[in-house]
Parts: structure tokens; C-alpha cells; sequence
């Protein structure tokens, strides 16, 4: 569904990563992974076209999703950024009510039985019946784990086909992590899911393929890509078989 080729981002004149080639089958989830500055936010940043808000910054090669060419200037970011949703590392639900989290991007594009829709999201991420009796009161007021989950929520409730998200449980605490982490292995089959993360067991857990970015000369590149029990119990690379196992990373 997402095929990538040949991808690297440039700020300025230093480049990120490069050489990137990388498919993602439909309905799968895919684990990136790889020490600090290797590139993964940036790789992630051109799949859903966040690359071009950062002033300087430069994609080139390919990314397709479903045949459609990413990164073609003219493409509708509007249009686009509804069929790829994207989860950060710290919640950030808007200073609305926990209702309009989800209805106000919902009107926004267009949407119709929205009541209905923004209790779908909230089931959909385990939240209904831990709010349905405060729907009103200001979504900053939830704990992080459950802004975590509205933020999923709010970004299925547009019915993306792809769901990126990046280290969506690092700022979370050990619970609240095994429940929207759940929550993320449950998009398993319905979404096309690429999920950065620093937590190998969490990638073992949850992703269909693993990634493993790592970094040569300043610059970040794709070190092995695999089906994920291959790449932790057989890797290909010292790199990998080095990061996996913790002796290096
Ligand atoms: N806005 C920016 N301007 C300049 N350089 C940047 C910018 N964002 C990232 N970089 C650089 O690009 C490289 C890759 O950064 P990126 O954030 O993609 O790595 P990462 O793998 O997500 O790291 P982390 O695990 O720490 O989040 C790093 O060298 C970083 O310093
Ligand atoms: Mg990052």
C-alpha cells in the first residue's frame, strides 16, 4: 500500500537519511526503530507531508500510497492528511471539550451524523464509558493516557487509511503504555499503521515488520527491514543483530 523509494530528507544542506526503499503491505503494522537523530520522525514526516511545514526542509525520491504520488507538489494536503492520520509523542488534544475534539475536525471536513461518529471513536479506543458522562468538560483534564487515546480517537473518527504515530506511549506511564499500546495493535487489518518506537519489546509485541534505521557519518539510512521475528531473531545485519539484542543503540 505505501511503497518508498529512494527517499531522503534534506534540512538545509544536512541530510537526514537517505536511500530509504521500503514497502508496507495494507492492513499491516510496521515497527521503525533505531537510535536518536537516525531519521524516523523525518521519514514519518513524509508520508503524511508534515515535511514541508518545516522551513528548509526537502523530500526527494518516491513515496506512493495506493499509486498516489505523495509527494507531488500539487497534491491536496487537506485530502491527504485525512486518509493518513498521525499520533505524536506528547497527547495533544485541543483546548476544546472532549466532545469537540472529535466532532470539530469532524464538521470541519464535511461530516455528517457526527454525534454518532465521535462515540464510535471514543468505543473505538476504549474511552466511551470512561467519559460518556463528562463529554463537555475540557479534554486537557483527562490523564495522558486518555488524551492519548482521544488523540487516536480523533484521528480515526476522520476514517484515515493509514495511521502513523511516533513513540505514542514514551510519555505515557507503564499502564496507560500497555492500553493504548493495545489499542494500536488493534488497528491490526482495518489501517495501515507505521509506529516509531524505542521500545523493542513493544515492537516485537505489536508490529507485523520492523525497520531498524541507524546512522552512518551523520547521515541515517535503512539498515534492515523484515518480517519482525526475522529481524529479532535472525538479523541479516551486525547493526541490527547489535541493536536488538542491546549491545549497541
Ligand atoms: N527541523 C530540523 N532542522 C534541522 N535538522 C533537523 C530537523 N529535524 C531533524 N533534524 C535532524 O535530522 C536528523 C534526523 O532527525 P529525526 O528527528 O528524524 O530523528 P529520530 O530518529 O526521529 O530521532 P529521535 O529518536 O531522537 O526522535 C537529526 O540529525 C536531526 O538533528
Ligand atoms: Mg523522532
Amino acid at each position: 500500500m505505501i511503497a518508498v523509494a529512494d527517499l531522503a530528507v534534506h534540512y538545509r544542506d544536512k541530510c537526514a537519511f537517505s536511500g530509504v526503499n521500503l514497502s508496507v503491505p495494507r492492513g499491516t503494522v510496521t515497527a521503525l526503530v533505531g537510535p536518536s537523530g537516525c531519521g524516523k520522525s523525518s521519514f514519518l514526516s513524509c508520508l503524511n507531508r508534515l515535511v514541508d511545514m518545516v522551513p528548509g526542509a526537502r523530500a526527494s525520491g518516491r513515496v506512493e500510497l495506493d499509486g498516489c504520488d505523495v509527494l507531488d507538489p500539487r497534491l491536496d494536503l487537506v485530502a491527504h492528511r485525512r486518509r493518513v492520520g498521525m499520533i505524536f509523542q506528547k497527547p495533544n488534544p485541543f483546548p476544546l471539550s472532549i466532545r469537540e475534539n472529535i466532532a470539530f475536525p469532524l464538521r470541519e471536513h464535511g461530516a455528517r451524523d457526527v454525534g454518532e461518529r465521535v462515540e464510535a471513536a471514543l468505543r473505538a479506543v476504549g474511552l466511551w464509558t470512561e467519559v460518556n458522562d463528562r463529554l463537555d468538560r475540557p479534554a486537557l483534564g483527562l490523564s495522558g493516557g486518555q488524551q492519548q487515546r482521544l488523540c487516536i480517537a480523533r484521528a480515526l473518527a476522520l476514517e484515515p487509511s493509514v495511521v502513523l504515530l511516533d513513540e505514542p506511549c514514551s510519555a505515557l506511564d507503564p499502564i496507560a503504555s500497555g492500553v493504548v499500546e493495545d489499542h494500536v495493535a488493534s488497528l491490526r487489518g482495518r489501517y495501515t499503521v507505521v509506529i516509531v518506537t524505542h521500545n523493542l519489546a513493544q515492537a516485537r509485541r505489536i508490529a507485523d515488520h520492523t525497520a531498524v534505521f541507524w546512522v552512518r557519518g551523520g547521515v541515517g539510512y535503512l539498515a534492515e527491514h523484515g518480517a519482525t521475528p526475522q529481524v529479532f531473531g535472525s538479523p541479516r545485519t551486525d547493526v541490527a543483530a547489535a541493536y536488538v539484542s542491546g549491545s549497541r543503540g
